[in-house]
Protein backbone atom coordinates (compact mmCIF):
# COMPACT_ATOMS: atom_id res chain seq x y z
CA UNK A 1 0.00 0.00 0.00
CA UNK A 2 1.49 3.46 -0.97
CA UNK A 3 1.24 5.66 1.74
CA UNK A 4 0.53 9.86 1.73
CA UNK A 5 1.30 12.12 4.16
CA UNK A 6 -1.02 15.43 3.93
CA UNK A 7 0.20 18.87 5.50
CA UNK A 8 -3.38 20.50 7.02
CA UNK A 9 -3.16 24.18 7.69
CA UNK A 10 -6.75 25.10 9.88
CA UNK A 11 -7.78 28.87 9.69
CA UNK A 12 -10.14 29.75 12.88
CA UNK A 13 -9.88 27.33 15.77
CA UNK A 14 -13.79 27.50 17.06
CA UNK A 15 -16.40 25.30 17.12
CA UNK A 16 -15.70 24.20 13.81
CA UNK A 17 -11.38 24.28 13.89
CA UNK A 18 -11.28 21.65 16.58
CA UNK A 19 -14.01 19.16 14.80
CA UNK A 20 -12.26 19.00 11.71
CA UNK A 21 -9.06 18.43 13.39
CA UNK A 22 -10.15 15.78 14.76
CA UNK A 23 -11.59 14.40 11.91
CA UNK A 24 -8.26 14.90 10.21
CA UNK A 25 -7.01 12.80 13.53
CA UNK A 26 -8.96 10.18 12.75
CA UNK A 27 -8.69 9.76 9.51
CA UNK A 28 -5.35 6.82 10.36
CA UNK A 29 -7.70 5.23 12.69
CA UNK A 30 -11.44 5.15 11.04
CA UNK A 31 -9.97 4.71 7.10
CA UNK A 32 -6.36 2.66 7.63
CA UNK A 33 -6.97 1.10 4.27
CA UNK A 34 -6.47 4.47 2.69
CA UNK A 35 -2.67 5.03 4.00
CA UNK A 36 -3.30 9.20 3.92
CA UNK A 37 -1.99 10.50 7.54
CA UNK A 38 -2.91 13.95 8.03
CA UNK A 39 -0.28 16.30 9.64
CA UNK A 40 -1.35 19.21 11.44
CA UNK A 41 1.17 21.85 10.18
CA UNK A 42 -0.29 25.33 11.28
CA UNK A 43 -3.20 26.80 12.82
CA UNK A 44 -4.66 30.42 12.34
CA UNK A 45 -6.80 32.16 14.92
CA UNK A 46 -7.07 36.16 15.91
CA UNK A 47 -7.60 35.33 19.60
CA UNK A 48 -4.24 34.19 20.76
CA UNK A 49 -5.66 32.01 23.56
CA UNK A 50 -7.08 30.05 20.16
CA UNK A 51 -4.32 29.98 18.58
CA UNK A 52 -2.15 28.70 21.42
CA UNK A 53 -4.89 26.11 22.08
CA UNK A 54 -4.62 24.48 18.74
CA UNK A 55 -0.62 23.84 19.12
CA UNK A 56 -0.78 23.04 22.72
CA UNK A 57 -4.01 20.62 22.91
CA UNK A 58 -5.08 20.25 18.99
CA UNK A 59 -1.15 19.02 18.24
CA UNK A 60 -0.70 21.95 15.68
CA UNK A 61 3.09 21.92 15.50
CA UNK A 62 2.99 25.84 14.83
CA UNK A 63 0.14 28.51 15.31
CA UNK A 64 -0.12 31.97 14.11
CA UNK A 65 -2.50 35.06 14.65
CA UNK A 66 -2.71 35.75 10.96
CA UNK A 67 -4.21 33.26 8.28
CA UNK A 68 -2.06 34.46 5.56
CA UNK A 69 1.03 32.50 7.30
CA UNK A 70 -0.97 29.55 6.92
CA UNK A 71 -1.70 29.77 3.25
CA UNK A 72 2.05 30.44 2.50
CA UNK A 73 3.44 27.85 4.32
CA UNK A 74 5.44 25.35 2.35
CA UNK A 75 4.33 22.10 4.00
CA UNK A 76 0.84 22.88 3.66
CA UNK A 77 -1.21 20.85 1.44
CA UNK A 78 -4.84 21.43 2.35
CA UNK A 79 -6.23 23.99 4.29
CA UNK A 80 -9.49 23.77 6.72
CA UNK A 81 -11.41 27.31 6.70
CA UNK A 82 -13.60 27.44 9.56
CA UNK A 83 -13.90 31.33 9.71
CA UNK A 84 -16.86 33.22 10.53
CA UNK A 85 -19.23 33.48 7.48
CA UNK A 86 -17.62 37.06 6.17
CA UNK A 87 -14.20 35.92 5.55
CA UNK A 88 -14.87 33.01 3.79
CA UNK A 89 -14.89 34.46 0.34
CA UNK A 90 -12.18 36.37 1.13
CA UNK A 91 -9.51 33.11 2.39
CA UNK A 92 -11.70 30.88 0.29
CA UNK A 93 -10.31 32.88 -2.98
CA UNK A 94 -6.67 33.48 -1.38
CA UNK A 95 -6.17 29.56 -1.00
CA UNK A 96 -7.26 28.80 -4.41
CA UNK A 97 -4.87 31.33 -5.37
CA UNK A 98 -2.26 30.04 -3.40
CA UNK A 99 -2.84 26.69 -4.78
CA UNK A 100 -3.97 24.99 -1.81
CA UNK A 101 -7.42 22.39 -2.18
CA UNK A 102 -9.71 23.46 1.06
CA UNK A 103 -12.29 22.27 3.45
CA UNK A 104 -14.65 25.54 3.31
CA UNK A 105 -17.26 25.56 5.89
CA UNK A 106 -21.02 26.52 4.97
CA UNK A 107 -22.11 29.04 3.85
CA UNK A 108 -19.30 29.65 1.49
CA UNK A 109 -20.37 33.41 0.83
CA UNK A 110 -22.90 35.83 1.72
CA UNK A 111 -24.98 35.42 -0.48
CA UNK A 112 -24.47 33.82 -4.61
CA UNK A 113 -22.35 36.71 -5.74
CA UNK A 114 -19.62 35.87 -2.99
CA UNK A 115 -19.93 32.03 -3.57
CA UNK A 116 -19.67 32.87 -7.15
CA UNK A 117 -16.26 33.98 -6.40
CA UNK A 118 -14.68 31.32 -4.83
CA UNK A 119 -15.78 29.00 -7.12
CA UNK A 120 -14.00 31.05 -10.25
CA UNK A 121 -11.15 31.23 -8.02
CA UNK A 122 -11.28 27.32 -7.22
CA UNK A 123 -12.00 26.30 -10.93
CA UNK A 124 -9.18 28.67 -12.53
CA UNK A 125 -6.84 27.40 -9.92
CA UNK A 126 -7.51 23.55 -10.25
CA UNK A 127 -7.71 22.81 -6.49
CA UNK A 128 -9.99 20.65 -4.81
CA UNK A 129 -12.64 21.82 -2.87
CA UNK A 130 -14.87 20.51 -0.32
CA UNK A 131 -18.21 21.90 1.80
CA UNK A 132 -19.16 21.30 5.05
CA UNK A 133 -22.47 19.74 4.07
CA UNK A 134 -21.73 16.96 6.96
CA UNK A 135 -25.97 15.90 7.21
CA UNK A 136 -24.48 14.28 3.75
CA UNK A 137 -22.87 11.39 5.11
CA UNK A 138 -24.99 10.35 7.63
CA UNK A 139 -25.30 6.72 6.79
CA UNK A 140 -29.06 6.69 7.16
CA UNK A 141 -29.34 8.92 4.30
CA UNK A 142 -26.94 7.20 2.38
CA UNK A 143 -29.14 4.29 2.12
CA UNK A 144 -32.15 6.40 2.22
CA UNK A 145 -30.62 8.08 -1.05
CA UNK A 146 -30.12 4.12 -2.62
CA UNK A 147 -33.56 4.06 -1.84
CA UNK A 148 -34.61 6.86 -3.82
CA UNK A 149 -32.40 5.94 -6.51
CA UNK A 150 -33.49 2.59 -6.49
CA UNK A 151 -36.63 3.09 -7.38
CA UNK A 152 -38.06 1.82 -3.59
CA UNK A 153 -40.29 4.23 -3.13
CA UNK A 154 -41.79 4.14 -6.72
CA UNK A 155 -42.29 8.18 -8.21
CA UNK A 156 -41.50 10.89 -5.61
CA UNK A 157 -44.48 12.82 -5.14
CA UNK A 158 -43.39 15.44 -2.42
CA UNK A 159 -41.23 16.23 0.49
CA UNK A 160 -40.96 18.13 3.80
CA UNK A 161 -38.14 19.30 5.22
CA UNK A 162 -37.76 21.03 8.78
CA UNK A 163 -34.32 22.26 10.38
CA UNK A 164 -35.36 23.39 13.39
CA UNK A 165 -32.52 24.26 16.43
CA UNK A 166 -33.24 25.73 19.51
CA UNK A 167 -29.81 27.17 19.76
CA UNK A 168 -31.13 31.15 20.27
CA UNK A 169 -34.59 29.61 21.48
CA UNK A 170 -33.70 32.15 24.44
CA UNK A 171 -34.60 35.91 24.09
CA UNK A 172 -31.16 36.29 25.93
CA UNK A 173 -29.35 34.31 23.84
CA UNK A 174 -25.79 35.82 22.61
CA UNK A 175 -25.96 38.30 20.26
CA UNK A 176 -22.97 36.55 18.36
CA UNK A 177 -21.30 37.37 14.86
CA UNK A 178 -24.19 35.40 13.64
CA UNK A 179 -26.80 37.69 13.90
CA UNK A 180 -24.78 40.65 12.10
CA UNK A 181 -25.46 40.61 8.34
CA UNK A 182 -22.39 41.91 7.67
CA UNK A 183 -20.39 39.01 9.39
CA UNK A 184 -22.76 36.26 8.43
CA UNK A 185 -25.13 37.67 5.29
CA UNK A 186 -28.42 35.95 6.18
CA UNK A 187 -29.35 34.29 9.06
CA UNK A 188 -30.91 30.90 9.56
CA UNK A 189 -30.78 30.75 5.84
CA UNK A 190 -27.39 30.59 4.99
CA UNK A 191 -26.83 29.10 8.89
CA UNK A 192 -29.52 26.03 8.61
CA UNK A 193 -31.52 26.02 5.40
CA UNK A 194 -28.39 25.93 2.99
CA UNK A 195 -27.64 22.80 4.77
CA UNK A 196 -31.64 21.71 4.13
CA UNK A 197 -31.08 22.73 0.41
CA UNK A 198 -27.86 20.86 0.01
CA UNK A 199 -29.32 17.59 1.39
CA UNK A 200 -32.28 17.09 -0.73
CA UNK A 201 -30.48 18.27 -3.65
CA UNK A 202 -28.25 15.66 -2.60
CA UNK A 203 -31.09 13.16 -2.13
CA UNK A 204 -33.40 13.67 -4.96
CA UNK A 205 -31.73 16.29 -7.53
CA UNK A 206 -31.88 20.25 -8.24
CA UNK A 207 -34.54 22.07 -7.03
CA UNK A 208 -35.92 24.18 -10.35
CA UNK A 209 -38.52 27.16 -8.37
CA UNK A 210 -38.97 27.95 -5.04
CA UNK A 211 -40.67 30.47 -2.94
CA UNK A 212 -40.23 32.01 0.47
CA UNK A 213 -40.81 33.77 3.58
CA UNK A 214 -38.96 35.07 6.49
CA UNK A 215 -39.65 36.42 10.14
CA UNK A 216 -37.21 37.29 13.20
CA UNK A 217 -38.99 36.91 16.52
CA UNK A 218 -35.87 38.24 18.76
CA UNK A 219 -34.96 41.47 17.77
CA UNK A 220 -32.56 42.31 19.84
CA UNK A 221 -29.96 40.17 22.08
CA UNK A 222 -26.91 40.80 24.36
CA UNK A 223 -23.82 41.68 22.58
CA UNK A 224 -21.28 38.73 22.46
CA UNK A 225 -17.49 39.80 21.66
CA UNK A 226 -16.14 37.79 18.62
CA UNK A 227 -13.96 34.49 19.69
CA UNK A 228 -15.85 34.25 22.95
CA UNK A 229 -17.92 31.63 24.11
CA UNK A 230 -20.22 30.03 21.77
CA UNK A 231 -23.66 30.83 19.80
CA UNK A 232 -25.13 28.96 22.36
CA UNK A 233 -24.25 30.91 25.21
CA UNK A 234 -27.11 33.07 27.15
CA UNK A 235 -25.53 36.47 28.51
CA UNK A 236 -27.78 37.70 31.20
CA UNK A 237 -27.79 41.45 31.80
CA UNK A 238 -25.36 42.28 28.76
CA UNK A 239 -25.35 45.62 26.48
CA UNK A 240 -27.96 44.76 23.90
CA UNK A 241 -27.89 44.81 20.02
CA UNK A 242 -29.91 44.63 17.49
CA UNK A 243 -30.38 40.89 15.10
CA UNK A 244 -30.19 41.74 11.77
CA UNK A 245 -31.08 38.59 10.21
CA UNK A 246 -33.93 36.34 9.99
CA UNK A 247 -34.61 33.56 12.63
CA UNK A 248 -37.22 31.42 10.63
CA UNK A 249 -37.41 30.83 7.03
CA UNK A 250 -40.33 28.87 4.79
CA UNK A 251 -39.61 27.82 1.72
CA UNK A 252 -42.22 25.61 -1.25
CA UNK A 253 -39.65 24.11 -3.74
CA UNK A 254 -40.44 22.50 -7.45
CA UNK A 255 -38.04 20.01 -8.16
CA UNK A 256 -36.42 20.23 -11.98
CA UNK A 257 -36.91 17.85 -14.99
CA UNK A 258 -33.27 16.36 -14.12
CA UNK A 259 -33.66 15.64 -10.92
CA UNK A 260 -33.88 11.77 -9.52
CA UNK A 261 -37.09 13.11 -8.02
CA UNK A 262 -38.30 15.45 -11.42
CA UNK A 263 -41.30 17.16 -10.78
CA UNK A 264 -41.57 16.55 -6.63
CA UNK A 265 -42.86 19.62 -4.74
CA UNK A 266 -42.54 20.30 -1.11
CA UNK A 267 -41.78 22.33 1.90
CA UNK A 268 -38.64 23.74 3.53
CA UNK A 269 -38.31 25.23 6.80
CA UNK A 270 -35.34 26.74 8.99
CA UNK A 271 -35.89 27.85 12.50
CA UNK A 272 -32.80 28.98 15.09
CA UNK A 273 -35.56 29.83 17.65
CA UNK A 274 -37.71 26.82 18.45
CA UNK A 275 -38.72 25.50 22.12
CA UNK A 276 -38.82 22.16 21.97
CA UNK A 277 -36.35 20.71 19.18
CA UNK A 278 -32.94 20.58 19.94
CA UNK A 279 -31.16 20.05 16.70
CA UNK A 280 -34.21 18.55 14.95
CA UNK A 281 -33.39 18.61 11.37
CA UNK A 282 -36.13 16.11 9.28
CA UNK A 283 -36.37 15.05 6.65
CA UNK A 284 -39.16 13.38 5.06
CA UNK A 285 -40.14 11.46 1.49
CA UNK A 286 -43.11 10.60 -0.12
CA UNK A 287 -43.31 8.40 -3.07
CA UNK A 288 -46.39 6.54 -4.51
CA UNK A 289 -44.81 2.87 -3.55
CA UNK A 290 -43.26 4.10 -0.01
CA UNK A 291 -41.91 6.63 2.28
CA UNK A 292 -39.25 7.74 4.11
CA UNK A 293 -38.66 9.82 7.35
CA UNK A 294 -35.02 11.07 9.39
CA UNK A 295 -34.31 13.37 11.89
CA UNK A 296 -30.55 13.99 13.00
CA UNK A 297 -31.77 13.72 16.28
CA UNK A 298 -32.31 10.07 15.83
CA UNK A 299 -29.39 9.94 13.45
CA UNK A 300 -28.77 6.25 13.59
CA UNK A 301 -32.28 5.37 12.53
CA UNK A 302 -34.48 5.66 9.27
CA UNK A 303 -38.16 5.32 9.35
CA UNK A 304 -39.02 3.31 6.21
CA UNK A 305 -42.50 2.22 4.83
CA UNK A 306 -42.85 0.30 1.77
CA UNK A 307 -45.59 -1.12 0.12
CA UNK A 308 -49.39 0.16 0.02
CA UNK A 309 -51.45 -3.17 0.56
CA UNK A 310 -51.77 -5.21 3.67
CA UNK A 311 -52.89 -4.62 7.62
CA UNK A 312 -49.49 -3.74 8.19
CA UNK A 313 -48.93 -0.99 5.75
CA UNK A 314 -47.03 2.11 7.46
CA UNK A 315 -43.64 3.23 9.25
CA UNK A 316 -40.79 0.20 10.33
CA UNK A 317 -38.12 1.59 12.30
CA UNK A 318 -34.51 0.91 11.01
CA UNK A 319 -31.50 1.21 12.81
CA UNK A 320 -28.45 1.98 10.57
CA UNK A 321 -26.06 -0.36 10.54
CA UNK A 322 -22.60 -2.18 8.43
CA UNK A 323 -24.77 -2.19 5.36
CA UNK A 324 -25.27 1.94 5.59
CA UNK A 325 -23.19 4.05 4.38
CA UNK A 326 -19.95 4.64 6.22
CA UNK A 327 -21.32 3.09 9.37
CA UNK A 328 -18.85 -0.19 9.34
CA UNK A 329 -15.60 1.93 9.86
CA UNK A 330 -16.52 3.46 12.86
CA UNK A 331 -19.02 1.04 14.98
CA UNK A 332 -18.86 -3.28 14.08
CA UNK A 333 -23.18 -3.34 14.80
CA UNK A 334 -26.10 -1.93 14.70
CA UNK A 335 -27.77 -0.09 17.46
CA UNK A 336 -24.61 1.14 18.73
CA UNK A 337 -24.86 4.69 16.88
CA UNK A 338 -22.63 7.20 15.75
CA UNK A 339 -22.40 11.13 16.32
CA UNK A 340 -22.11 14.28 14.68
CA UNK A 341 -18.76 14.37 14.61
CA UNK A 342 -17.82 11.12 13.01
CA UNK A 343 -20.07 12.50 9.67
CA UNK A 344 -17.25 15.01 10.30
CA UNK A 345 -14.63 12.22 9.86
CA UNK A 346 -16.75 10.97 6.43
CA UNK A 347 -16.56 14.28 5.33
CA UNK A 348 -12.57 14.73 6.22
CA UNK A 349 -12.21 11.09 4.32
CA UNK A 350 -14.17 12.04 1.07
CA UNK A 351 -12.00 15.39 1.18
CA UNK A 352 -8.63 13.76 1.65
CA UNK A 353 -9.45 10.96 -1.10
CA UNK A 354 -10.03 13.55 -3.70
CA UNK A 355 -7.11 15.54 -2.92
CA UNK A 356 -4.84 12.57 -3.37
CA UNK A 357 -7.05 11.87 -6.33
CA UNK A 358 -8.25 8.31 -5.87
CA UNK A 359 -12.10 8.96 -5.66
CA UNK A 360 -14.21 12.34 -5.95
CA UNK A 361 -17.47 11.88 -3.64
CA UNK A 362 -17.37 14.80 -1.88
CA UNK A 363 -19.28 17.95 -1.86
CA UNK A 364 -17.78 20.62 -3.85
CA UNK A 365 -17.37 24.44 -4.42
CA UNK A 366 -20.92 24.24 -6.90
CA UNK A 367 -22.82 22.39 -4.88
CA UNK A 368 -22.48 25.64 -2.47
CA UNK A 369 -23.50 27.94 -5.66
CA UNK A 370 -26.30 25.36 -5.97
CA UNK A 371 -27.33 25.56 -2.25
CA UNK A 372 -26.79 29.57 -2.16
CA UNK A 373 -28.96 29.82 -4.88
CA UNK A 374 -31.96 28.81 -3.00
CA UNK A 375 -30.96 31.11 -0.20
CA UNK A 376 -30.79 33.92 -2.43
CA UNK A 377 -33.99 32.84 -4.16
CA UNK A 378 -35.82 32.39 -0.68
CA UNK A 379 -34.84 35.86 0.80
CA UNK A 380 -35.54 37.83 -2.60
CA UNK A 381 -39.21 35.87 -2.83
CA UNK A 382 -39.41 36.59 0.88
CA UNK A 383 -39.56 40.11 -0.41
CA UNK A 384 -41.47 39.98 -3.36
CA UNK A 385 -44.02 37.33 -2.99
CA UNK A 386 -42.91 35.58 -5.94
CA UNK A 387 -41.79 32.66 -7.03
CA UNK A 388 -38.06 32.46 -8.57
CA UNK A 389 -36.12 30.30 -11.28
CA UNK A 390 -33.46 29.21 -10.07
CA UNK A 391 -30.71 28.46 -13.07
CA UNK A 392 -29.39 25.16 -12.64
CA UNK A 393 -25.26 25.22 -11.63
CA UNK A 394 -22.68 22.80 -13.93
CA UNK A 395 -20.38 20.53 -11.79
CA UNK A 396 -23.12 19.44 -8.53
CA UNK A 397 -22.99 16.32 -7.11
CA UNK A 398 -26.85 16.64 -6.39
CA UNK A 399 -28.67 13.27 -8.05
CA UNK A 400 -29.57 13.63 -11.39
CA UNK A 401 -31.18 11.25 -13.51
CA UNK A 402 -29.68 8.85 -15.41
N1 LIG B 1 -21.19 22.17 9.15
C1 LIG B 1 -21.81 22.43 10.28
O1 LIG B 1 -22.69 21.69 10.74
C2 LIG B 1 -21.43 23.69 11.01
C3 LIG B 1 -21.68 23.81 12.39
C4 LIG B 1 -21.26 24.97 13.04
C5 LIG B 1 -20.65 25.99 12.32
N2 LIG B 1 -20.46 25.86 10.98
C6 LIG B 1 -19.82 26.95 10.19
O2 LIG B 1 -18.46 27.01 10.59
C7 LIG B 1 -18.02 28.35 10.58
C8 LIG B 1 -17.43 28.66 11.94
O3 LIG B 1 -18.43 28.50 12.91
P1 LIG B 1 -18.06 28.20 14.46
O4 LIG B 1 -19.32 27.82 15.13
O5 LIG B 1 -16.90 27.27 14.50
O6 LIG B 1 -17.63 29.66 14.91
P2 LIG B 1 -16.90 30.11 16.25
O7 LIG B 1 -17.44 31.44 16.57
O8 LIG B 1 -16.93 28.99 17.25
O9 LIG B 1 -15.38 30.24 15.79
C9 LIG B 1 -14.95 31.21 14.87
C10 LIG B 1 -13.47 31.47 15.12
O10 LIG B 1 -12.97 32.34 14.10
C11 LIG B 1 -11.99 33.17 14.69
N3 LIG B 1 -11.68 34.30 13.82
C12 LIG B 1 -12.34 35.48 13.69
N4 LIG B 1 -11.69 36.27 12.80
C13 LIG B 1 -10.61 35.56 12.35
C14 LIG B 1 -9.56 35.84 11.42
N5 LIG B 1 -9.46 37.02 10.78
N6 LIG B 1 -8.62 34.89 11.21
C15 LIG B 1 -8.67 33.70 11.86
N7 LIG B 1 -9.65 33.39 12.75
C16 LIG B 1 -10.61 34.31 13.00
C17 LIG B 1 -12.62 33.54 16.03
O11 LIG B 1 -11.67 34.07 16.94
C18 LIG B 1 -13.18 32.18 16.48
O12 LIG B 1 -12.24 31.43 17.22
C19 LIG B 1 -19.23 29.20 10.21
O13 LIG B 1 -19.17 29.56 8.87
C20 LIG B 1 -20.42 28.30 10.48
O14 LIG B 1 -21.52 28.57 9.63
C21 LIG B 1 -20.82 24.73 10.33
Amino acid sequence: MTHTTVGVGLISVGWMGKVHSRAYQSIPVVYPELGITPRLVIAADTEPSRADYARDVLGYAESTLDYHEVLAHPDVDVVSICAPNFLHAEIGIAAARAGKAFWIEKPVGRGVDETTAVETAAVDAGVVTSIGFNYRHAPAIEKAKALIADGSLGRITNIRGTFFADYSAEPNGALSWRFNRKLAGSGVLGDLMGHLADLVQYMLGPVSDVTGMTSTIHTHRPIQKMGTGTHFDVIEGGEMGPVENEDYAGMLVRFGPDAVAAGAVGTLEASRVAVGPRASYNVEIYGTEGSLMWDFERMNELQVAIGRKGDLVGYQRVMAGPGFGDFSHFQPGAGTGMGFDDLKVVEARKFLESYVGSRHLNSNIHDAVSAAKIVDAAEKSAETGQWIAITPTPGVTSAIRA
